[in-house]
Formats: structure tokens, sequence, C-alpha cells
């Protein structure tokens, strides 16, 4: 865990980081047909932001940091890393699945042709499952050095992670995206829910697994759990306000196809100075929760950076 002066210093170290480990936990042929490991690898290892596993560092690195851990039990900071893959490949599918002619239907994704569109529709469907599926597998290798405390953190962190994928989370979401898409109708406590379940369950899940695999003391963990509550909103809502300022290039998604597909978003329901404000509340209530628990580290950093990106 070095440690960097700047802010951009320390998301590119991360970054480099991560996506060596990506690299490593993904699988290769013989283990699996050649087809489904080249999809795999053709979709996670396009670039992204890697917003959520440098969470999972981050949230794990402010906690150790401040003393807010079991100390007498240190983590590994390798399994740390492959809780942010975990939560990495879990993204990535959703990603995959999102771009699905029978979904948003994009052809362009982190700058490059989407998996449907390279591999085909039923291979894209595929590649989503493979990559579900693999987080799980790399969360679940048994380490024979792992003490007891340390097994029981994985255990939880698994949970954490499925819990937030799955029906009460980003796939519920997803699925209340797509009953509401041409609707415009529902106000805003419905989409609020939306947004917390098919983007913030998976973000929260992304800093509260580091803490835990970081061997975080209950308190710290319901801290992060607030801050990133927040924080996955102001993401979902910027995602949002991006759709229809950002651009193409730098996004590396194509922009306006919320209001093409009829999307119920922020902008088509609050217009876009109001999603703004929305989102920078958001986001000052995520520093809030760290600044009442004294969490330090880079965790406010992110929470501008969601704020203030444009891609
Ligand atoms: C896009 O997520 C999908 C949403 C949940 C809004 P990101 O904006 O984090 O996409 P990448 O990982 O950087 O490509
Ligand atoms: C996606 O929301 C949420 C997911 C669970 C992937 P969007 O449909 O707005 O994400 P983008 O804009 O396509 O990245
Ligand atoms: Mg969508
Ligand atoms: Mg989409
Ligand atoms: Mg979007």
């Amino acid at each position: 865990m070095p440690k960097e002066d700047s802010f951009e210093r320390y998301l590119l170290a991360r970054r480099a980081e991560i996506d060596a480990a990506l690299d490593s936990v993904l699988p290769h042929p013989p283990a699996c047909p050649p087809l489904i490991a080249e999809a795999m690898r053709y979709s996670v290892l396009a670039g992204g932001k890697r917003i959520r596993p440098i969470l999972t560092l981050a949230s794990a690195e402010a906690l150790m940091e401040g003393q807010l851990t079991a100390v007498s039990i240190p983590s590994d900071w390798n399994q740390i890393l492959i809780g942010a893959c975990a939560i990495e490949l879990v993204h990535t599918y959703s990603l995959v699945h999102d771009d699905l002619p029978s979904m948003d239907d994009d052809d362009l994704r982190r700058g490059r042709p989407t998996a449907h569109v390279v591999y085909g529709e039923g291979n894209a469907i595929l590649t989503g499952d493979a990559l579900l599926t693999q987080a799980f597998i790399a969360l679940a290798q048994p380490n024979s050095t792992d003490s007891p405390e340390l097994e029981h953190r994985r255990v939880r962190a698994i949970a954490c992670i499925a819990e937030a994928a799955g029906a009460g989370g980003m796939v519920g979401g997803q699925a209340l995206d797509l009953a509401a898409t041409g609707t415009q109708s529902g106000g805003t406590t419905a989409l609020r829910d939306m947004h917390e379940r098919k983007t913030g369950a998976l973000i929260k899940a992304a800093a509260v697994c580091g803490a835990i695999l970081a061997g975080g003391k209950p308190q710290a963990i319901e801290t992060i759990e607030t801050y990133a509550t927040h924080l996955g909103l102001a993401f979902q809502i910027v995602d949002d306000i991006l759709d229809v300022e950002g651009k193409t290039d730098e996004l590396g998604k194509t922009t306006g196809k919320d209001e093409t597909n009829d999307k119920s978003t922020y902008p088509s329901l609050h217009g876009i100075e109001r999603s703004r404000v929305l989102a920078t509340e958001a986001t000052e209530a995520s520093k809030a929760a760290l600044a009442t628990a004294g969490l330090g580290g880079r965790l406010a950093e992110i929470a501008d950076w969601v704020l203030s990106r444009t891609h």
C-alpha cells in the first residue's frame, strides 16, 4: 500500500493496481473456451474509471489509517484487492447487460463497440453471466493461511456484494428502470429508489466490502455505508446529467440516449439545474458523514470527483 501525494497520482496508482489484479482473476483457456475468455477481457480491460474498486481500496485504507479496525488481526491487502476486483467484475457484467438491445440498446461503451455488437447478443449475455460468476469464484478462493476471522470477513464481503447485485439491489433497480422507460411516471421517491438500487447498491457495497475486509469496527462500517449511500445517488444523478450535457468522445458512450429511449432520469423529472443541486446536496451529505466520524483518507476527494467529473 504505497503512499501517493496528489489525488491524481493516487487514482493512477490504484487503477494500475486494480487493472493488474483484474488481469490475474480473469480466466484463460483451456479453463474456459477462448471466445468467452476473450469477451470477458474485452469488456473488463477496456478502461473505465474504476471508481467502485477504488472506493473499496480507499475505504479499507481510511479505516486502517484511522485505527477504526479490529487492529489485533491485520487485514490482508491482497484480499481487499480481490474484493475490489469482484466489485468491478459485477459492475462490468451490469454494463454488458445494460447495453443489450433488449435493455438500453447501446453500441458504444468505454470508447469501444459494446460486447453484443462484437460478439453477438447471446455471447454478450453469457459474458455478463460469466463475469458475475467470476467475481464470486475470485472472492471464494480459500486461502490456507487465513485465520477464522479473515474467513469470516470474506464470507461477509461475499454476502454484501451478492445482496447489492441481486433482486433487492442492482437487478431490482434495472427492473424498475425498464418498467419506468417510456412512461415518465413515478415521482421523486420512485426515481430515487430506482437510482439507489440500480447504481447506489453496488457503490455502497464497494465501499462497505472494503471496510469489512479491512476489519472495520461496526460503527466505522456504518459511517462508510452512510457516506456511500449518498455518494451512489450523487453518482447516478451526475450520470444522468452527463447523458444530457457530456461529450460522447469523453464519456466513451453515446450521449442523448436517455431522451431517445424516454428514460426516467433526474433531468427528465427535475430539469438540469435542480438535478445539479440535488447531486451537490448528496455529495455534501456523503462528506458530512465522514466529517462527523472523523474519517480521513481519500474518501472526501472521491466524493468531489464524483460530482465534478466530466466522464
Ligand atoms: C456507468 O458506470 C454505469 C452506471 C451505473 C451509471 P461508470 O460511469 O462507473 O462506468 P465505467 O466503469 O467508468 O465505464
Ligand atoms: C446503468 O444506468 C445502471 C447499471 C446497473 C448498469 P445507465 O443505463 O444510466 O448507465 P449508462 O449511462 O448506460 O452507463
Ligand atoms: Mg440503463
Ligand atoms: Mg445504459
Ligand atoms: Mg446513464
